[in-house]
C-alpha cells in the first residue's frame, strides 16, 4: 500500500511555491484576521485575479474591521460593485458591525464564535480560524474536495461524499502550521491538482495518492447527474 500524505511534504512545496496573493502574511508572519475573512467573503464565487484590486481598494478605504463597520451600507454596495451576489456584502457590513459590537473590534479565534457572525458558514468559519489563528480546522471548498477525493481515491460521488472527505481531511490538518497547511491545499487544488490535466509528476503527494495510482485522478471526484 502507499504511505499516508504527510503534511510537512505539502508544506516544503508550499514554501517554495506559495502564491503571492495580497492577502496572505509574509512567511512567517501572522495574518491579520481582518484582511483573511475579508479576502475569504470576497472569494466566494468569485476569482482569485478578480478579488485582488477589490480587497487592496476596501483595505486602502477602510483599514480596520471598525473602519468598515462605521461607514453607511451604500458606501460599501458602492465599493462592491463588479463582484456580484450582493447579498455577501450585505452580510460583510453586517459582520463588521457585529464584530464591533460583540468582540470589541476583535474578530474572535474559535469557529462556533466565528460561524455565529453574519454570513460566516463553515467554510468560512474554519478557514479564518486556521489561516488567521492557526487553530487545526478544516476548510472544505471544491479544491480540497477534489485533492482528498484524489488522494484517497473516493469513487463516491458528491454531493453524497461530502461527509467522508471532510472526514479525510480533518484526519490530514496537522497541529503545527495549520494555516499555511490549509492555504497549500487551495494551492495545490488551483495549480497542479486541477479539475483537468493533473500535473502529477509535480505534486508533492504523488507517491501517496491512490486515485494517481489508480489510473483515475483526472476522474476525481465523481459528481452525481443533477
Ligand atoms: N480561495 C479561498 N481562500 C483562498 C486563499 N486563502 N488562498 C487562495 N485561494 C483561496
Amino acid at each position: 500500500d502507499l504511505p499516508a500524505p504527510a503534511p510537512a511534504d505539502l508544506l516544503a512545496w508550499y514554501d517554495a511555491h506559495r502564491r503571492h496573493l495580497p492577502w496572505r502574511a509574509a512567511p512567517g508572519t501572522k495574518a491579520d484576521p481582518y484582511h483573511v475573512w475579508l479576502s475569504e467573503i470576497m472569494l466566494q464565487q468569485t476569482t482569485v485575479a478578480t478579488v485582488g484590486p477589490y480587497f487592496q481598494r476596501f483595505l486602502a478605504r477602510w483599514p480596520t474591521v471598525a473602519d468598515l463597520a462605521a461607514v453607511e451600507l451604500d458606501a460599501v454596495l458602492k465599493e462592491w460593485a463588479g463582484l456580484g451576489y450582493y447579498a455577501r456584502a450585505r452580510n460583510l457590513h453586517a459582520c463588521a458591525k457585529a464584530v464591533v459590537d460583540r468582540h470589541g473590534g476583535r474578530f474572535p479565534a474559535d469557529e462556533a464564535a466565528l460561524l455565529d457572525l453574519p454570513g460566516i458558514g463553515a467554510y468560512t468559519a474554519a478557514a479564518i480560524a486556521a489561516i488567521a489563528f492557526d487553530r487545526p480546522a478544516t476548510a472544505m471548498d471544491g479544491n480540497v474536495e477534489r485533492v482528498m477525493a484524489r488522494i484517497h481515491a473516493v469513487t463516491d460521488p458528491l454531493p453524497g461524499s461530502k461527509p467522508t472527505l471532510k472526514a479525510l481531511a480533518a484526519a490530514l490538518v496537522p497541529p503545527k502550521r495549520p494555516g499555511d497547511y490549509t492555504q497549500a491545499l487551495f494551492d495545490l487544488g488551483a495549480t497542479l491538482c486541477g479539475p483537468r490535466a493533473p500535473r502529477c509528476v509535480l505534486c508533492p503527494w504523488m507517491a501517496s495518492c491512490r486515485g494517481r495510482r489508480d489510473g483515475l485522478a483526472e476522474l476525481l471526484p465523481i459528481k452525481a447527474e443533477k
